[in-house]
This record gives structure tokens, C-alpha cells and sequence, in this order.
């Protein structure tokens, strides 16, 4: 009786122990869909999602709103000012971006924010 107490015993610790270790696992720690923000590239990360998302009112000779978003440089007066941010985080008091569609992932405006961050460089 004894014995398979002690045995009993050894096995539930073991599976107690080998359970706690599970988050081990690289592709628990680092799933494939994690959201990459580190040295974001202006062109190869950022201008990729406002061309795709803004660029079609932003642009031309009668932008929306006044604003372009076509370049670097027109960006950053928009991130500069706040209202880059302001509108694709839908903070109170800027108009919702993109206009009349539905919010950037999550992952986008990390992105974005990221890349101002790290100094809203033309990278
Ligand atoms: C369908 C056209 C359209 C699209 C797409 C669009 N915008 Fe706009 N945007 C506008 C209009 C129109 C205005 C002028 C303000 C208003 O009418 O809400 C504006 C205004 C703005 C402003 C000024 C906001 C403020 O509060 O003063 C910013 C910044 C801006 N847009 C950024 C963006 C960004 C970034 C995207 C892409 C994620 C985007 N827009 C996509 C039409 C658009």
C-alpha cells in the first residue's frame, strides 16, 4: 500500500513539473503572428499600409481635408501636429481614419506608432 502510494506520488509531481514547464516552447513564446514594431522601415513598413489605406484621398491636386499623405515628408507634418495619430486611434476630437472604413488592425497603428517612436525616420 505503501508503495504505490509513493508511486502515485512521483508520477503526479512529475506531470505537475513537466506541465509547468510546457510555456517552455519557442512557439508559445514567439507565436508566428506576433506583431513585429522593432526598427520599423519607412518604406518598407509604413508607406506600404497609408499608400494602401490613405493615399487615394490624400493625394493629388484637392487631397481630403487639405492633407496630403503621399510622401515622407507630408507625413510627418501629420505626425507632428498629432492629428496622424489622432485619427487612426480615433481619439475624441479628430475625424476617424481611414475615413468611412473600418479602424487599421491593431497591429498597423502599432506599427505606425512604432516608427514615430523610433523617430519617424525616411528609412
Ligand atoms: C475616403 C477618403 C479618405 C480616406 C481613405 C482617408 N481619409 Fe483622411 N480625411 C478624409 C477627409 C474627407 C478628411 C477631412 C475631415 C473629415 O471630413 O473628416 C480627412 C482628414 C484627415 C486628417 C485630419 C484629421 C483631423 O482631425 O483634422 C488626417 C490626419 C487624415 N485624414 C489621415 C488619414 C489617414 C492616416 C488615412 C489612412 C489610414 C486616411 N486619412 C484615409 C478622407 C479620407
Amino acid at each position: 500500500m505503501k508503495k504505490h502510494f509513493l508511486l502515485f506520488f512521483i508520477t503526479s509531481i512529475t506531470l505537475i513539473i513537466s506541465e509547468g514547464c510546457s510555456y517552455d516552447k519557442e512557439s508559445i513564446l514567439y507565436p508566428e503572428n506576433a506583431c513585429d514594431t522593432l526598427s520599423q522601415s519607412f518604406s518598407n513598413d509604413i508607406f506600404p499600409i497609408i499608400n494602401n489605406q490613405c493615399v487615394s484621398c490624400h493625394s493629388g491636386t484637392t487631397p481630403s481635408g487639405g492633407f496630403l499623405l503621399n510622401s515622407h515628408s507630408t507625413i510627418k507634418v501629420q505626425v507632428t501636429n498629432g492629428k496622424l495619430i489622432g485619427s487612426i486611434k480615433h481619439i475624441s476630437g479628430y475625424s476617424s481614419m481611414p475615413k468611412n472604413s473600418p479602424k487599421l488592425s491593431d497591429c498597423r497603428i502599432e506599427k505606425i506608432q512604432a516608427w514615430i517612436n523610433q523617430g519617424t525616420l525616411n528609412n
